[in-house]
C-alpha cells in the first residue's frame, strides 16, 4: 500500500508518515515548507523521515496544479491519501486570511481533483477541526450537531473541506472520510498552539498570556492516540450506503474536557517553574470549551485514545527540552 501523506512536514502529517513506515508502508510525502512557523522544525521532522526506506519526498504546493498533475502521473500506485496539508491556526486567520482560501479552499480542491484520477484510491482521509463546531453550548460535540455558525474563517475553511469531500464521494464514488481533530499535543509539535509557547515561556521565565481568564476547558488529545486512529481509520473505508455517498465524518479527541489551568499547573509542575500569567480577555475567533464524542469513532473502527494530560505533557516537555536543548 503507497499513501499520499500531504504536509508531512507538519506536525501531525509527520507523525503518520512515520508510523506508515514503521508498518512497512510505502509513504509519497509532499509539502510547502512555509514559513508559518519555524521551517527549520519542519527539516528536521523530515531528517527524521528521509533516512527510513518507502519515504519520498516533493517540495510541493498542493494548489500547483500542474505540480500536483505530474506527482499523480508519476505515483498511480497510491492507494490512500491522508490530507493534512492546511494553513492552520484560529488566530492567524484574522491577520492573513487570504492564506487560508488558497490552502484550504483552492489548494483542497486541487487535490480532491488529481485524486479522483488515480485509479487504485481506495480512501482518502481529510483533516477538518473541532472549531468547526464554533461557540456551541451543549456537550460533548456529536458530529450530528449543527454547524453553520462558525466564528473563525479557519472553521469556515475546515466545515468547507468538509463539503468538499462529501462532493466528491458522491460524485466520483471515491471513499472519504473526515476526522474533526481536537487539540493535537506532543512531541514534535506545532510551535503556535498554546501548550507549546506556555512551555517555552515558561522555560524561559516569562509571562503568559491566558485568554478568557483561564476560563477555558479543552479536550487534548494526545498525538500517539491521533496517530493510530488515524492509521485505523485508514483501512476502513467508508461503503456506499445504498443511494448515499462513501463519506464518513468522526470526532477525534480525548472525550475528556480539561481546564486550562490544570493543564498549566502539569507544566509547572514538569518544569519546576511557576508559571507567570497575564490574564487577557477572550480572543475574537476563539471558543470557550471543546469536548468530543468520540463513540461513533469507537464503534466503527476502533478508536481508543488512552492518554491524558499527566502523561502526555511530561512527554512533550521531554522532547522540547532534548529538542531545544534547555
Ligand atoms: N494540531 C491540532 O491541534 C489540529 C487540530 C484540528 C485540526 N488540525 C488539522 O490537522 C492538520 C495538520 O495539522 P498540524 O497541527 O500538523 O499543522 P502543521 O501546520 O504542523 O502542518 C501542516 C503542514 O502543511 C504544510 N502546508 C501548508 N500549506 C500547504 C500547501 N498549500 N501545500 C503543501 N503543504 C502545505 C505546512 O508547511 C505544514 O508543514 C491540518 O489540516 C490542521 O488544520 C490540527
Amino acid at each position: 500500500m503507497t499513501v499520499l501523506v500531504t504536509g508531512a512536514a507538519g506536525f501531525i502529517g509527520f507523525h503518520l508518515a512515520r508510523a506508515l513506515l514503521e508498518n512497512g508502508r510505502e509513504v509519497v510525502a509532499i509539502d510547502n515548507l512555509n514559513d508559518y512557523y519555524e521551517v527549520t522544525l519542519k527539516k528536521a521532522r523530515l531528517d527524521q523521515l528521509s533516512s527510513q526506506s518507502g519515504f519520498t519526498f516533493y517540495q510541493l504546493d498542493i494548489a500547483d496544479q500542474s505540480g500536483m498533475e505530474k506527482l499523480v502521473a508519476d505515483h498511480p500506485e497510491i492507494t490512500g491519501v491522508l490530507h493534512m496539508a492546511a494553513q492552520a491556526g484560529v488566530r492567524y486567520s484574522l491577520e492573513n486570511p487570504m492564506a487560508y482560501a488558497e490552502t484550504n479552499l483552492q489548494g483542497q480542491v486541487q487535490l480532491l481533483e488529481v485524486c479522483r484520477r488515480l485509479k487504485k484510491m481506495e480512501h482518502f482521509v481529510f483533516a477538518s477541526s473541532s472549531s468547526v463546531y464554533g461557540g456551541r453550548k451543549d456537550l460533548p460535540f456529536s458530529v450530528e450537531d449543527r454547524t453553520d455558525k462558525p466564528v473563525s474563517l479557519y472553521a469556515t475553511t475546515k466545515r468547507s473541506g468538509e463539503l468538499m469531500c462529501y462532493s466528491y464521494a458522491h460524485l466520483y464514488d471515491m471513499p472519504v472520510t473526515a476526522l474533526r481533530f481536537f487539540t493535537v499535543y506532543g512531541p514534535w509539535g506545532r510551535p503556535d498552539m498554546a501548550y507549546y509557547m506556555f512551555t517555552r515561556d515558561v522555560l524561559a521565565g516569562k509571562p503568559i498570556n491566558v485568554f478568557n481568564n483561564g476560563e477555558m476547558r479543552r479536550d487534548f488529545t494526545y498525538i500517539d492516540d491521533v496517530t493510530r486512529g488515524v492509521l485505523c481509520c485508514l483501512k476502513s473505508p467508508p461503503q456506499r450506503d445504498q443511494d448515499d455517498a462513501p463519506f464518513a465524518l468522526y470526532n477525534i479527541g480525548n472525550n475528556r474536557s480539561e481546564n486550562l489551568m490544570d493543564f498549566i499547573a502539569v507544566i509547572e509542575k514538569e518544569t519546576g517553574k511557576k508559571a507567570e500569567i497575564d490574564f487577557q480577555p477572550m480572543q475574537p475567533g476563539d471558543v470557550k470549551e471543546t469536548f468530543a464524542d468520540i463513540e461513533s469513532a469507537k464503534q466503527d473502527f476502533g478508536f481508543d485514545p488512552v492518554t491524558g494530560i499527566a502523561e502526555g505533557l511530561p512527554n512533550f516537555i521531554k522532547w522540547y527540552r532534548d529538542y531545544y536543548d534547555t
